[in-house]
């Protein structure tokens, strides 16, 4: 292991939380049924894929600019959760993980869909962590596909198969293995059962778990 590349929002701080939130909120107005089980489905995707996967849910369909129009009001509920955010909401046990892996000089990287990803780092102090930072605003295609990671890989000059990677979503987990890379799960198994190891807290995460995988 050279590298290991960590997933934000649902691994780091609970800003997965967040986005269900205000993705609910948009789907009330839509008069769009929309359960935590679906949400699952938007982990890791796109800010426009997870509309349209939610307009998908209420057989809507609707023009690109009404689509924007929507994807920018759940975004601003969004980032007026984030904006309230304080660094004690990082999750127990995520900067002495950070601090370890360093210590045994392992880069440290994050790899997240989100355009919002350098706000959240910024309003929690969390950017002096990362070797390298890959956001939604630097990728073509977002989770599944695996160009996040690998452009994280090539910034922390690792080859794919000396990277691990940190996931909450399916979508994640898939995008990392489609990269060639190893993978830890935060979640279920029956969610994140194609992981290499799944636990249920970033807490449970050590640097002698990532070597021995
Ligand atoms: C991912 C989240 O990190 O970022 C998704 O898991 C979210 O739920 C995606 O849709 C895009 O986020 P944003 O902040 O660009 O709308
Ligand atoms: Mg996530």
């Amino acid at each position: 292991m050279i590298a290991c590349i960590f997933d934000l929002d649902g691994v780091i701080v609970d800003t997965a939380r967040y986005h269900f939130l205000a993705w609910q909120k948009l789907a009330k107005e839509l008069g769009i049924n929309f359960s935590e089980a679906d949400n699952e489905r938007l982990k890791g995707v796109s800010r426009i894929e997870s509309l349209n996967i939610i307009l998908s849910l209420g057989g809507i369909s609707l023009s690109y600019e009404e689509k924007e129009k929507l994807a920018t009001r759940k975004n601003q509920w969004f980032v007026d959760y984030i904006m309230a955010m304080k660094p004690d909401e990082i999750f127990a046990g995520a900067k002495a993980l950070f601090d370890d892996l360093h210590r045994h000089q392992i880069k440290v990287g994050l790899a997240s869909s989100s355009k919002n990803a350098r706000t959240v780092l910024a309003k929690l102090e969390l950017e002096k962590y990362f070797d390298a930072i890959v956001d939604g605003t630097m990728i073509e295609n977002s989770k599944p596909d695996p160009e996040i990671f690998l452009k994280a890989a090539k910034l922390l000059q690792a080859n794919p198969d000396d990277c691990i990677v940190v996931e909450d979503a399916e979508a994640g987990v898939e995008s990392a293995l489609r990269a060639g890379m190893r993978c830890v799960g935060i979640g279920s198994t029956e969610q994140l059962g194609k992981a290499n190891h799944v636990v249920d807290h970033i807490k449970k995460i050590s640097y002698e778990l990532l070597k021995n995988l």
